[in-house]
């Protein structure tokens, strides 16, 4: 299942994103927000980030104005990897070497057309692994750091 959420910034870039996996016949979940009023990023990159941490969803998008805040309030959560894109190579890297399990983008800085494109080439590109992984298992190291107070 993928869950999905935006603020007002990222409303109709959602709805964009909503049509690609219904035609795809994935199972999504918006998150909110549900409407134009002015909200706070950071509460719709927590309800998306802390079902991508704890297992319940497999992955998630997260869209906001430029997509810069939902990307860092989303990567505070302990194994989430949330990439913001904004063509289609970063797209294809945010999974192939990243193995990006929340894909960000942003509503004011791209086109519907566009960030359907970017959601195609996340979906279809599969993780590589081998030195990547080192790459991750280090990222998670550094989690581990800060949760045993270390760092
Ligand atoms: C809201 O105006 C805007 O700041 C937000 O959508 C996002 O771009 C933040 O990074």
């Amino acid at each position: 299942m993928i869950v999905l959420g935006s603020d007002h910034g990222g409303l109709e870039l959602k709805a964009a994103v909503q049509q690609v996996l219904e035609e795809r016949g994935i199972k999504a979940q918006d998150m909110g927000t549900g409407n134009d009023d002015s909200v706070d990023y950071p509460d719709f990159a927590g309800k998306v980030a802390l079902a991508v941490s704890s297992g319940e969803a497999e992955c998630g998008v997260l869209i906001c104005g430029t997509g810069i805040g939902m990307s860092i309030a989303a990567n505070k959560y302990p194994g989430v990897r949330a990439a913001l894109v904004t063509d289609e190579y970063m797209a294809q890297m945010a999974k192939e070497h990243n193995n990006a399990n929340i894909l960000v983008m942003g509503g004011r800085v791209m086109s519907d057309e566009a960030a359907r494109r970017l959601v195609q080439v996340w979906l279809d590109t599969e993780y590589e692994g081998g030195r990547h992984q080192r790459r991750l298992d280090k990222i998670a190291r550094i989690e581990e750091d800060v949760r045993n107070g270390r760092l």
